[in-house]
């Protein structure tokens, strides 16, 4: 384990399981349809190329890189559209993988914005759920994992850009980010 883990939350194979069974979810949810999978970088990155590749529905992809922190463990309420998409939303079915839903802040901007944009359905599915920590009144359709207050970093998640590819979840020590 990384020396700034105080402890794992899910092992690459806790990881692979729960994919498995978020993909499964999203081919019974997606039967006859393809949907244009969006991944909300970076965060999901690692996430998002998993599930893709778990999934059977035939899915094109997309990417938007959306900031909301800094170097911070606090959301600043305000994400910021770093990148936009490339394809148009426009009538698709349109599939939103999240790393976490913490605030809630970054889940409302996008459905806001891609379906204002035109999308005929909005779909979230998210690797963690943090709801203590909700502000917006919203809500993933589905989430791998909930955890309590806590800041996690691995398989894509990050505290000041490190430790985005640590294989596992895991909580960062507290003296890390609060010195
Ligand atoms: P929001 O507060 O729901 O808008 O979440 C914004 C983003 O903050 C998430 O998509 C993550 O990228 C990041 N985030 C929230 N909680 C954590 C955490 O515990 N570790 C790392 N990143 C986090
Ligand atoms: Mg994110």
């Amino acid at each position: 384990m990384n020396k700034d883990l105080q402890s794992i939350v899910l092992t690459e194979e806790q990881i692979a399981q729960k994919v498995k069974d978020a993909a499964k979810w999203l081919d019974e949810r997606y039967a006859g349809k393809k949907p244009l999978a969006v991944s909300v970088l970076k965060g999901s990155v690692m996430f998002f190329c998993d599930l893709v590749r778990a999934m059977k529905t035939p899915v094109q992809i997309d990417f938007m890189t959306v900031s909301s922190y800094g170097a911070n463990s606090e959301s600043s309420g305000m994400p910021k559209i770093v990148m936009d998409l490339a394809a148009s939303v426009k009538d698709r079915d349109v599939l939103l993988v999240e790393d976490i839903v913490d605030s809630g802040y970054t889940l409302l901007r996008m459905k806001k914005l891609l379906t204002d944009r035109g999308a005929k359905s909005f779909t979230t599915v998210a690797l963690f759920d943090k709801p203590s920590r909700r502000q917006v009144d919203i809500k993933a359709d589905y989430a791998c994992f909930e955890i309590g207050d806590e800041f996690i970093v691995g398989y894509g998640l990050d505290y000041a850009q490190q430790y985005r590819n640590l294989p596992y979840v895991g909580i960062l020590k507290r003296e890390i980010y609060e010195k």
